[in-house]
């Protein structure tokens, strides 16, 4: 009994600061299904947040939240089964292994028991969502001015595809590289009718088979966490590969650079690797997105310009 109130508690606590922060609905929802050691808690702490919510504007976006979770009655379900698979070692289950080969394990399994939940647990299964979350992220790196049809790009950790599809028509070539075998089998075909996307496997550790200067973006999407999972030495070999293959002013978007760390320090920590491998830090960011609580980290390797403004 007491175990469940304080389930609830927790519920009700991640559900009240995230509506009072204005969180996007899906996210607010996303974080009090993690917490909930079952899906009865969600029911009982969105009907003490409905109780307890006085002011007019929470009590809008509590009632959407209300309305996503009566409309995504399995998402409980799916979340913890993702969780179950994808153990980050961050929980009371202790030490787990991390290794790059284990998540390319891991990430072939999710593949075939949650295609859509195991890319983005915020999308909650549902197809809809989690295309009109990877509209947003194509629309924010066009408007950033990322995506034009000379340039090239690679996507580490491209997962199903989801990016390359809808980044194809806007480039001139794009590259994604994923740790999981299966994962690779799904882009690939997802990509088959477009010729300008290649999808190659990957071990992990670096993009050492990728020519030197020969691209315009590196675009990583919620992988960098999986990278710090791993070691700090693929961290940095990422880095640095980055930005050998960058062409003089080329980017390197970051979007979710490490878990359970809070922003600032991310962002210390990015700074100090980035400007080791000779990388300017160009913008970081919290809250670009409305339906996905990601940090944006946007990277650039120098042109002959800058370095002459710089000296
Ligand atoms: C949370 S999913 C995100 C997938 C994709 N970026 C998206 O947003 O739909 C993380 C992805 O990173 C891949 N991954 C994990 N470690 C990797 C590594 N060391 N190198 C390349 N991909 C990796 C996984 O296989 C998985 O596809």
């Amino acid at each position: 009994m007491a175990e469940r109130s304080s389930a609830t508690s927790r519920v009700l606590a991640v559900i009240e600061e995230g509506v009072a922060a204005s969180v996007p609905a899906n996210i607010v929802l996303m974080r009090g299904l993690i917490e909930a050691t079952t899906p009865a808690h969600i029911d009982t702490a969105l009907a003490q947040a409905r109780r307890r919510s006085q002011d007019a504007g929470p009590g809008q976006r509590l009632r959407a939240v209300e309305a996503l979770w009566r409309s995504h009655p399995q998402a409980w379900h799916l979340i913890h089964d993702v969780l179950a698979t994808a153990d980050h070692g961050t929980g009371q289950t202790g030490i787990v292994d991390q290794s790059t080969s284990r998540w390319a394990a891991t990430f072939d399994r999710l593949a075939e028991t949650a295609p859509d939940a195991g890319m983005a647990l915020y999308a909650l299964g549902d197809p809809d969502l989690l295309a009109a979350a990877t509209a947003e992220i194509v629309d924010w790196l066009d408007r950033y001015g990322l995506l034009r049809p000379d340039h090239d790009a690679v996507e580490i950790g491209c997962g199903n595809g989801r990016f390359l599809k809808a980044l194809a028509p806007k480039l001139r070539f794009v590259t994604g590289l994923d740790v999981s075998a299966k994962l690779v089998m799904d882009a690939r075909a997802r990509c088959s009718s477009l010729e300008n996307v290649r999808v190659n496997r990957t071990a992990g550790e670096d993009l050492g088979a990728l020519a030197t200067a020969s691209v315009d973006l590196v675009l990583a999407v919620d992988v960098f966490p999986y990278l710090h999972l791993a070691s700090q030495g693929v961290v940095d070999a990422h880095l640095r590969d980055a930005a050998r293959l960058l062409r003089p002013g080329g980017s390197l978007v970051i979007l979710n650079y490490a878990y359970g760390v809070d922003p600032t320090s991310q962002q210390v920590d990015l700074d100090r690797r980035a400007t080791a491998h000779g990388l300017l830090v160009k913008r970081f960011a919290m809250g670009d997105f409305t339906l996905w609580d990601g940090t944006s980290h946007h990277l650039r390797k120098p042109t002959l310009a800058d370095t002459f403004i710089a000296n």
